[in-house]
């Protein structure tokens, strides 16, 4: 049977009908997914029942699987698998953090606008995040459509931005939210690494805008003159009109483009309800500034 696609909103987020991402999809399944998600840039595939690796599996079917970051730098053992990242508030003995917990401290970074691993030099092409378990109330997600966001630019601005190249690093979002005690082994591992601040999707020529609270720095400007850009234009692509605010329900996958969208968690009572969730997360190709035939290497 063919999937049904069931639109959320005019051209950002769809919701997917008669899909099993629990079982082996044919191509054609597969192709109008993809299909989809270029068009949309957010899927909703609700009631799902799936295992660690029906998701890793489904996941694969859109490109290569990152290792989380919990993995990059720590040893210690993790809740989950090291290719799908733990988006909790539980432990490994699967009880909620604790107050002064060191991931909930991390956490917190979630809540600004962000995407999803434009701190790596290659980063996300995609996220798939699988509710497992949700607060009664609070913890959703806020989407931002980045294409829509770029299209209602003006041309002076969007004349501005063409060949600026930001440099987003994991320690810059953290320490907006006043968090500075990276270990030396994460710091190394994750070095500022340069983006560009405007991108187009191959798959459809759009221009979108690709921003995020990991920019500390734009080459080019001054320290205060990028934040302030940043600020702005994080200020413009999430009003109203260009933001999806998705309420979990247990057994939903949402996955959501990378390149062209911003998100963040909405706060939830953290320490009284657990929130599990897990996220795998595709690869893109190559580097932004690669992509755009700029040479660049690590900042
Ligand atoms: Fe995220």
């Amino acid at each position: 049977m063919a999937i049904t696609v069931w639109p959320v909103t005019d051209g950002f987020a769809a919701e997917i009908g008669d899909v099993d991402l629990s079982r082996p999809l044919e191509a054609d399944e597969v192709a109008a997914i993809k299909q989809a998600f270029w068009d949309y840039g957010v899927l909703i595939f609700p009631a799902q029942d799936l295992t660690e690796q029906q998701h890793v599996d489904f996941a694969r079917h859109i490109g290569p699987i990152e290792i989380s970051i919990a993995a990059l730098n720590s040893d210690a053992p993790q809740r989950i698998r090291t290719d799908l990242a733990d988006v909790s508030n539980l432990n490994p003995r699967n009880e909620i953090w604790g107050e002064k917990s060191r991931r909930r401290a991390l956490g917190v970074g979630n809540r600004l606008w962000h995407t999803d691993s434009s701190f790596k030099f290659l980063p996300a092409r995609a996220s798939l995040l699988y509710a497992r378990s949700i607060p009664p109330i609070g913890g959703h997600t806020e989407f931002a459509d980045m294409r829509a966001a770029y299209d209602a630019l003006d041309e002076a601005m969007k004349e501005r931005l063409a060949e600026l190249i930001a440099e987003h690093a994991l320690s810059y979002s953290r320490e907006r939210t006043g968090f500075t005690s990276f270990t030396e082994r994460e710091r190394n591992n994750l070095p500022p690494v340069p983006q560009m601040v405007v991108r187009t999707i191959p798959e459809n020529g759009r221009r979108s805008l690709y921003i995020a609270s990991h920019i500390g720095r734009i080459r080019g400007l001054s320290e205060d003159d990028a934040c302030a850009l940043i600020d702005r234009l994080i200020a413009h692509a999430t009003q109203r009109q260009f933001v999806y605010t998705h309420r979990w329900r247990t057994g939903d996958l949402v996955m959501w483009d990378d390149r062209c969208t911003m998100h963040r968690g909405t706060a939830f009572d953290d320490l009284r309800w657990p929130r599990d969730m897990h996220r795998a997360t595709v690869s893109d190709i190559a580097n932004t500034c690669e992509q755009a035939g700029i040479a660049v290497a690590a900042a």
